[in-house]
């Protein structure tokens, strides 16, 4: 029986990749943890030096400081970051949202509502409902998705109670939500990690992660927690269920 398996291949290949690029690269901190491959630095200078990975799971920065500026939110809190729009929380350029969906097969974005104007249309939204309705948070947030066939689906979860160590942490089950619409995806990359939840959902799905971050403060807090899954046991979810057609009433 032969001992080849195209996921363990794909993964080298991956590798192989990396390593002739390693000079490259090699001005920007580079830190292994099992599968994941984590860069401190600026994603706009390291992006075009990755070959092509499976899917683009990211969660950029959406300016929101600038948004309470310009929305008829001005002066009043839009969400748990201050008005100011942070170092960390420059927004996308078109040229930013062009790169990100050059780098991956495919994309889930993360804020698609704050960058619509850079993004053809697509059939599958992914809607995460927080379930609180109030005036001056965002009810749920919108990811665009490119590459998938799914009509628009929707994830139920509170953010009450989640600890964070980042201002605009995703709770891990959300992205392991969307993670379980890649079932084939080998290769994850998020090049706006934060405290790098994508990266711990893809470690603990058994996935090859690619991480970049730009502030060392959170580059830490991703590489101690992208560490941490590696130690725990791999925990495999079932992909979504498929979709039953209901009667109507
Ligand atoms: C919205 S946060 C991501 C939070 C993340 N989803 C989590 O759960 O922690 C966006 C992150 O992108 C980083 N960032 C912003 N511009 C960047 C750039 N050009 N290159 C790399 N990282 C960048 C910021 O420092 C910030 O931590």
């Amino acid at each position: 029986m032969s001992d080849y398996d195209p996921a363990e291949n794909a993964r080298k290949s991956y590798d192989v990749a990396i390593d002739a690029l390693r000079e490259k690269l090699a001005s920007f901190r580079c830190e292994r943890v099992g599968d994941a491959t984590l860069f401190l630095g600026d994603c706009r200078e390291i992006l075009p030096l990755l070959p092509k990975v499976d899917a683009v799971v990211t969660d950029p920065p959406y300016g929101l400081g600038d948004w309470n500026e310009r929305g008829s939110n001005k002066g009043r809190p839009f969400s748990d970051v201050s008005n100011e729009t942070q170092e960390w929380d420059q927004p996308l350029t078109a040229d930013d949202v062009a790169a990100l969906r050059k780098a991956g097969k495919h994309q889930i974005l993360w804020g698609a509502n704050y960058y619509l104007d850079s993004l053809p249309r697509t059939k599958m939204l992914m809607i995460w409902n927080k379930g609180i309705r109030r005036m001056h948070f965002n009810d749920a947030e919108v990811a665009w998705t490119s590459g998938f066939r799914e009509a628009v689906r929707v994830f139920d979860l509170s953010p009450s109670g989640l600890e964070k160590e980042h201002p605009t942490q995703k709770p891990l089950a959300l992205m392991r939500w969307c993670l379980s619409y890649l079932p084939k995806a080998e290769t994850i990359l998020d090049p706006f990690m934060g405290s790098g939840t994508t990266g711990v959902a893809a470690v603990q799905m058994g996935k090859r992660f690619v991480g970049i971050e730009r502030d060392r403060k959170y580059f830490e807090i991703a590489c101690r927690r992208i560490e941490q899954a590696t130690r725990e046991p791999r925990l495999d979810l079932e992909p979504p269920a498929k979709p039953k057609q209901e009667g109507l009433l």
